[in-house]
């Protein structure tokens, strides 16, 4: 485990309906410096361990045949669009991020490499809840839906997220999906209840829960995937 003392530098700050926003940079005495993202001053993620951010987008598109079209909710700070975007099958990447500021931040370099990724021509942005957001869309448009919006129904970093597990949001997702098309959703923890509203929603057995283990800051973690398909 490193024990050297840590550093940090606040970048950028906003306040929204959901509370504090504050994007800071993390320094290990003489070691490189990492980004943070904290919430109401839950961590939300860094720039260092995004292996599972990653991970999510992935095993996805491995899933499906022509993952042409391809929904992320939750823009965090980039890196599962990323994975989305180097994979040549995909035309349009729509990313739905509530945080407002935290688009702004990506767009002017406030983050350094968000300019890039939002340059691409795949990307399109839009500022909403994600389940308010699909419920509006049109049905059978996407091959994938990829869900990082919190750390997973067993740990919220926004309470209003819970109703985003449960079926009836779950049902808008698969409804946006064409047929052989799937949604992955990342948890911190084992969800049994999310496995089991995505057996209600897509079918008894779609349910897939992957394993993924990571190394956080010295400490291993096992975090998750449920990953369910619309059968052709
Ligand atoms: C853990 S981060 C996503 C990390 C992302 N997968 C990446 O690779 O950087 C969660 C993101 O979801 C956003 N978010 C939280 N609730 C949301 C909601 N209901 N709709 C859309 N975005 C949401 C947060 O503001 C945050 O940017």
């Amino acid at each position: 485990m490193d024990t050297r003392p840590l550093d940090y530098v606040e970048i950028a700050r906003a306040e929204s309906e959901r509370g504090v926003l504050v994007l800071r940079e993390r320094r290990a005495a003489g070691g490189p410096a990492a980004l943070e993202l904290r919430a109401n001053g839950a961590f939300v993620m860094d720039t260092v361990e995004v292996s599972t951010e990653r991970a999510l987008a992935s095993a996805a598109l491995a899933l499906v045949e022509h993952p042409r079209a391809v929904v992320v909710g939750g823009l965090g700070l980039g890196f599962t669009m990323h994975e989305v975007l180097a994979d040549p099958r995909v035309e349009l990447c729509v990313v739905v991020e509530v945080e407002e500021a935290l688009v702004g931040w990506m767009r002017d370099g406030t983050i350094r490499h968000g300019p890039g990724l939002l340059a691409d021509q795949r990307v399109h942005v839009v500022i909403a809840d994600v389940a308010v957001a699909l419920a509006e869309a049109r049905p059978a448009t996407y091959d994938l839906v990829l869900l990082d919006v919190d750390n997973g129904p067993g740990y919220l970093v926004h309470e209003s997220n819970v109703a985003l597990y449960e079926p009836s949001a779950l049902g808008a997702a698969r409804a946006v999906l064409r047929p052989g098309g799937a949604l992955a959703i990342w948890s911190a923890d084992e969800a049994p209840d999310l496995a089991a509203a995505l057996d209600t929603v897509f079918g008894a057995g779609s349910a897939e829960a992957l394993p993924l283990e990571v190394l956080l800051q010295g400490r291993e973690e096992r975090y998750w995937l449920y990953v369910a398909r619309v059968r052709d």
